[in-house]
């Protein structure tokens, strides 16, 4: 797996893992991303025949880091991209900078991965979504060493 910057030119790749993943918890159309990859920092894991495997975009503030959006491609699930895309941005980012982000309450998936990298749950915000379903804020404090949770 090879991890590189965001380049315009994945826009075509990053619209069709999120068209797969299109649901009320997820619903990035291409020119909401196109905007994102035009405003804001990325990164991407390429798999096999460098075929996109995994992506992830935020935005810097000040204080603080905001995770957008990010999926892993379908053909690629749990093979640890998304892990190695998290590990990136604690390492560039994560000792200088809170992360934090917004995911659906009943997005299981998501909300593990997150906790497992150490996000906590900090805030709530009902009816959030179209289904009706609460925003769950998660935020990673400052951290001092690697990553994973248990290892702070
Ligand atoms: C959430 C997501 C990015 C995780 O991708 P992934 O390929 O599983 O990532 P990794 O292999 O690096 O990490 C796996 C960890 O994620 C969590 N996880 C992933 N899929 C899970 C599932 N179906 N049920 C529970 N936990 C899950 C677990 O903590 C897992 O760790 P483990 O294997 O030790 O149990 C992926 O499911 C995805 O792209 N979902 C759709 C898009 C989305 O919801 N994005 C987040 C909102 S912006």
């Amino acid at each position: 797996m090879k991890l590189r910057k965001i380049l315009a030119s994945d826009l075509a790749q990053v619209t069709a893992i999120c068209d797969y993943w299109k649901s009320a918890h997820f619903n990035w159309p291409a020119a909401k991303l196109a905007t994102e990859i035009d405003n804001s920092e990325g990164f991407v894991v390429e798999a096999e025949g460098g075929k996109l495997g995994a992506f992830v975009l935020m935005r810097s503030l000040p204080d603080s880091v905001e995770l957008t959006v990010l999926a892993v491609a379908p053909h690629n699930l749990r093979n640890g991209s998304m892990s190695l895309l998290m590990e990136h941005l604690i390492d560039a980012h994560g000792k200088q900078r809170e992360f934090w982000l917004e995911v659906h309450e009943q997005n299981v998936a998501a909300r593990n991965f997150y906790e497992k990298w150490s996000f906590e749950l900090v805030g709530r915000r009902q009816k959030y979504y179209a289904d009706g379903g609460a925003a769950i804020l998660y935020s990673r404090r400052i951290s001092k060493g690697p990553c994973v949770k248990g290892h702070l």
